[in-house]
């Protein structure tokens, strides 16, 4: 029989478990150096998991000082892949005009499975920030192989790393098209990017110009609760693939219902956000969950004409397996600072 020592991979000799937590501030999770690609892997082997069902994942429970905000508890245990843990989030939606600060932050905790004490704190501002796009380019290269345009709306945190991501697991893409309502935040993008990817950056002239240029197309701009129906109805045609990363906040809510498939990552969790209020239009009838494409256990696109919308939340089993994954690495490196408990 193990102890719960010998659970942690490489245990740095100076954390005393059940004694001590491992810190880890954003500038050391990002120091460690994991890659996309890494990320790409843990999150497919993730959602793998979550599509034979084999996590705990309760529905997100949270409070909401203001009507537009909420914090999220978001705790999650991968067993396939020895993860536990718990993230703590915000979404203030307007803290970036406000006071110049995210949207998003939050902390995360990581436990030990076999003991249960936790072993590390860590911002999860990067684990965030890393893992919504590679469930959406996963999803996008399952439901939308060989798309060779490629259209991200927002162009903040987020769509910057759908970018990248793109270019990581979408290797048929000439042309990614961006827009945000802050011109200058598509420039700033484009000046970042377009000598790193391989594909043509181009910035679109409006919504509707970029909504009508792309076979596949991802928001991450706001959530709220009523739609702002940005992308209207009668510029999507058949054939698209949208994938969504800010609920139903972007798009005119037809376009779901009529979608001839609509894949959330989570049923519940989009359940429990209808019963919040985000989808007054009523949640479009749900055919897969994310997981169970990106596993085979059912089935995504069945033809070249379908429109699918692919709603991604964002799920703790993600955040858990990636926080693991860092707290080894971390370990490993002997990164970060012990604090007593
Ligand atoms: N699904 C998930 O797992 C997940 C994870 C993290 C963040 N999010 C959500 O993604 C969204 C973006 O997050 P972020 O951290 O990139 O925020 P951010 O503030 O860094 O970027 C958002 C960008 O969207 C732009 N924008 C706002 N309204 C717009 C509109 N109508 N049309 C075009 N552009 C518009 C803003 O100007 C800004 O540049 C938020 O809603 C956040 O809650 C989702």
């Amino acid at each position: 029989m193990p102890t719960a020592t010998q659970t942690l991979v490489d245990p740095q000799p100076q954390l005393q478990l059940g004694e001590e937590v491992l810190y880890l501030s954003k500038q050391e999770v990002l120091n460690l150096g994991i890659g996309r690609s890494e990320i790409l892997d843990l999150t497919r082997d993730t959602l793998i998991e979550h599509g034979n069902h084999r996590y705990e994942m309760p529905a997100k429970i949270g409070v909401h000082p203001y009507p537009e905000v909420f914090y999220h508890a978001m705790p999650a245990y991968v067993p396939g892949m020895n993860a536990v843990g718990c993230k703590w989030i915000e979404c203030y939606p307007n803290n970036p005009s406000k006071f110049g600060l995210p949207q998003t932050t939050g902390l995360m905790v990581i436990n030990d499975v076999e003991s249960g004490v936790p072993v590390a704190i860590m911002d999860s501002t990067w684990v965030t920030a890393m893992r919504t796009p590679a469930v959406t380019v996963l999803a996008a290269a399952k439901l939308h192989p060989g798309a060779e345009t490629f259209g991200m709306f927002g162009c903040g945190v987020q769509g910057k790393e759908h970018v990248r991501y793109a270019a990581e697991a979408l290797p048929g893409l000439k042309t990614v098209y961006v827009y945000d309502t802050r011109e200058e935040a598509a420039d700033a993008l484009i000046a970042e990017l377009q000598g790193e990817v391989p594909f043509t950056l181009v910035k679109g002239a409006s919504a509707e110009a970029v909504a009508k240029s792309a076979e596949v197309l991802s928001s991450a701009t706001l959530i709220i609760k009523e739609p702002l129906s940005v992308v209207k109805d009668e510029w999507i045609s058949a054939g698209q693939t949208i994938l969504p990363c800010d609920l139903n906040t972007f798009w005119d809510p037809r376009i779901s219902q009529r979608a001839d498939k609509y894949i959330v990552d989570s049923i519940e969790e989009h359940e429990l956000f209808a019963e919040m209020g985000y989808f007054p239009d009523g949640l479009p009838a749900i055919a897969a969950e994310t997981g169970e494409v990106i596993a085979d256990v059912k089935q995504g696109r069945e033809n070249a004409d379908q429109i699918i919308v692919n709603s991604n939340i964002g799920m703790a089993v993600c955040d858990v397996v990636v926080g693991r994954a860092i707290y080894d690495r971390a370990v490993a490196l002997g990164a970060g600072t012990a604090l007593s408990l």
